[in-house]
């Protein structure tokens, strides 16, 4: 008989439902079971099987010896945290390391991150998150890829492999028989199952109403790619689909996720969800609720308590079965099992590491983190800094703001962790002079320090101004239905570039923020402007890297700039429509007080080199499925240094049976070249990724010419194009 058999076997009622409990000491009491005032008995009792927000070698290890050594069955606990970019060193948060463009860099990051969360006594991270975001008010933007569907597929492959170790999938699906108890691997759960990214406008939280065919080609192929490399868990969003809460959505959790995609691993709730179908108003209590939610799918009852106190009522009126709670405790017990904790339940709790290792992993946050900032302008090559500045004004809020170089998510990163801008360029420019003033705060109404900003200018050979969001102002809870910079911000950077204006001296600003702001007036009047996002331990550093020109920018926006907030949504894949905009005909698509472009297009960003794209050639002419599209473009630089520049391709069906989006991303690549020197890239296209959802939401492969577009963003005016003729089956 297998363990798990056995141990089915010998639960009582309130041990299985405690393998189906997740809890938390110390966090916000929301349900019955983390209001126990020590967690000791009901751990010791079976009561609970699962903790979050739990770290610590040795703290994870007094807690496991509850469960594993003195309850009954000693099944081990299972420990869960929140570790989104990076854990005692932090990486750039998501979407920031979106704008890399780069599996490989996506999964080493995810790697680290597990290496040092797993000694720390973490089994599992809430992680990745790949909701798809196409409005910025929404905060949760930065916690996941941007705005693109493919990008999101990719990024989740990378950080499933690099959190769990290898790629687990298999041709057919999930292979969910897989051990995963390497000493650096942890589960991984993917979340928010789906379409959590398109909250009504954009406020968190609030339903989202898409039609299906957007939640199938948008928000759930991101899924289906964790599913295919072997997830062990998924996490359903907050939101309700059009009135049906994820949480209950049993066609969708049962139905799609586990029937079409495969899925034979753990479905772990949000943070009380399950008790807030009471709140959505689709269950009267939280017995209800509870039932509902295992109907539906869910495994683990995060912070809820409603399976442990309403499954039982829920059994006894008939509106459960107890096999489908020992259906879901043996998917605790197997994912428990494979992370290995049966063998050794403290093999995740152990000593810290040599210092050459933590070495090594601060030399990758640096290096990804200056490859995550995206040059949104440089006008007459302000970057890089001349290497005769000898005085520095370095302004702003955000110049010396070491904990909010973080952003919303830190895992166990201490707030004094992370190297500032101020920091950074002290290390980077020795021999300068750094003349700091603070100017304004982040948010408030302050403005004592303006004067003081003002009177630096004067002696400064160039002005560096920090700007943007504090942390906390994206992530969860954190819509803003106002996108400019917050608080005395712009008049402040208005008043600063007034003064160097008049003083003749260039202002770069570093742009600091877990989304894209809406700040076209900026952009407008900076020399450069530069998206740092929030780039995690090595930020100042990064940020000095490009500034001084040690690295050449090569970040692409992963989403798209807004001019106005009016223009959100906005993303790159629209529709044509059958009135596409057209400034000279009134009756078009547009607005009639703001442009139609955005201020930056997806896949943005400028380098310290200049490329040149051309002899764009595709081959072959025609292809039916099963075939490879391959295209090939010439870059050249053409600028005076060693660069990177990210090439991308889209295509456009124009006459299908279902209206196409008028770009859709396929494939991208990197190249790097010296100063004047010429090379090819090639880029892939699987004629299988040609099928969309025809009118009845299968997929098809339609006849007809397909347009291929190649070119460094999605502006289709910097695209090159070429045609491919499809063969139907
Ligand atoms: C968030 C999840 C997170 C969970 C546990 C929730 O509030 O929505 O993304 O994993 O808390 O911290």
């Amino acid at each position: 008989m297998s363990r798990i058999d056995l141990l089915l076997g010998q639960m009582t009622l309130t041990e299985k439902l405690g393998q189906l409990t997740m809890t938390a000491e110390g966090a916000a009491v929301t349900g019955p079971v983390s209001a126990a005032a020590d967690l000791s008995e009901e751990i010791r009792r079976g009561a609970v099987g699962s903790m979050l927000n739990l770290y610590g070698a040795e703290h994870v290890r007094q807690r496991q010896r509850l469960a594993a050594e003195q309850s009954r069955l000693r099944i081990p606990l299972l420990v869960g945290l929140d570790i989104l970019h990076g854990h005692r060193t932090l990486f750039p948060m998501p979407l920031a390391e979106a704008c890399l463009f780069d599996p490989h860099a996506w999964e080493l990051t995810a790697r680290e991150a597990a290496r040092e969360a797993a000694r720390d006594g973490v089994a599992m991270t809430f992680a990745p998150m790949l909701d798809v975001s196409r409005d910025p008010r929404w905060g949760r933007g930065v916690e996941g890829p941007g705005e693109d569907p493919l990008v999101a597929m990719r990024f989740a492959r990378a950080k499933v492999r690099g959190f769990q170790g290898t790629d687990q999938g298999t041709e057919q699906g999930t292979d969910q028989g897989t051990d995963l108890s390497g000493a650096d691997t942890i589960g991984a759960v993917a979340k928010h199952l789906c379409g959590y990214g398109a909250v009504t406008a954009g406020r968190e939280y609030a339903s989202v109403d898409i039609s299906e065919r957007t939640l199938l080609e948008v928000h759930l192929p991101a899924f289906a790619a964790a599913v295919q490399a072997g997830v062990v868990a998924i996490m359903p969003a907050f939101i309700d689909l059009a009135g049906v809460p994820m949480t209950a959505n049993a066609s969708l959790l049962r139905g799609r996720l586990r029937g079409r995609l495969g899925f034979e691993g753990t479905i772990i709730s949000d943070y009380n969800s399950i008790g807030e179908l009471v709140q959505h108003g689709v269950a009267a209590d939280l017995s209800e609720a509870a039932a509902l939610a295992l109907q539906a799918g869910v495994d683990i009852d995060m912070m809820a308590g409603a399976y442990l106190h309403g499954l039982p009522a829920a059994l006894q009126r008939g509106a459960v079965g107890m096999e489908l709670i020992d259906a879901a405790v043996r998917r605790v017990l197997r994912l428990k099992e494979r992370l290995g904790l049966f063998e050794d339940p403290y093999r995740h709790c152990r000593s810290p590491e040599e210092p050459a290792a933590l070495a090594h992993r601060r030399r990758l946050a640096r290096q990804v983190a200056s490859r995550a900032i995206v040059m949104l302008t440089n006008r007459a090559d302000t970057l890089p800094l001349s290497p005769a500045t000898r005085r520095l004004a370095v302004l702003g809020p955000l110049a010396d703001a070491s904990g909010e170089m973080r952003g919303p998510w830190w895992s166990a990163a201490g707030e004094q962790d992370c190297v500032t801008v101020l920091a950074g360029l002290r290390t980077a420019l020795p021999g300068a002079q750094l003349l700091h003033v603070r100017g304004v705060p982040i948010e408030g109404t302050d403005d004592a320090g303006l004067a003081a900003a003002l009177e630096v200018c004067g002696g400064a050979d160039a002005i560096l101004l920090c700007l943007g969001e504090a942390a906390l102002m994206s992530g969860e809870a954190a819509s803003r239905a106002r996108l400019d910079l917050p608080g005395e911000q712009r008049r402040f950077a208005e008043a600063v570039l007034g003064r160097a204006r008049a003083l003749g001296k260039r202002v770069i600003v570093v742009l600091f923020a877990g989304r894209p702001l809406v700040v076209p007036w900026l952009a407008e009047q900076a020399d450069a402007l530069l998206a740092a996002w929030f780039l995690g331990s090595e930020a100042g550093n990064a940020v000095a890297d490009v500034l001084i020109g040690r690295t050449s920018p090569s970040g692409r926006t992963a989403v798209t700039w807004a001019r106005d907030a009016g223009q959100v949504p906005i993303y790159y894949a629209q529709r044509r429509g059958g009135r596409p905009a057209d400034a000279n005909d009134h009756y078009s698509s547009r607005y009639i007080d703001v442009p139609v472009q955005p201020l930056f297009p997806f896949g943005h960003g400028l380098g310290y080199a200049r490329f040149t794209l051309s002899e764009l050639q595709v081959s072959p002419a025609a292809v039916r499925p099963g075939d490879d599209i391959e295209a090939r473009v010439t870059v050249v630089n053409e600028g005076a240094r060693t660069a990177q520049e990210t090439v991308f391709l889209f295509t456009h069906d124009r006459l299908a049976s279902v209206a196409r989006p008028t770009l859709e991303l396929q494939d991208w690549a990197r190249i790097e070249l010296r100063a004047g020197e010429r090379g090819t890239v090639v880029l892939r296209v699987a004629a299988e990724q040609l099928r969309f959802l025809g009118a009845d939401l299968e997929p098809v492969f339609e006849a007809g010419e397909l347009e291929i577009l190649v070119g460094p963003c999605a502006d289709r005016t910097r695209l090159l194009a070429a045609s491919v003729r499809l063969i139907g089956s």
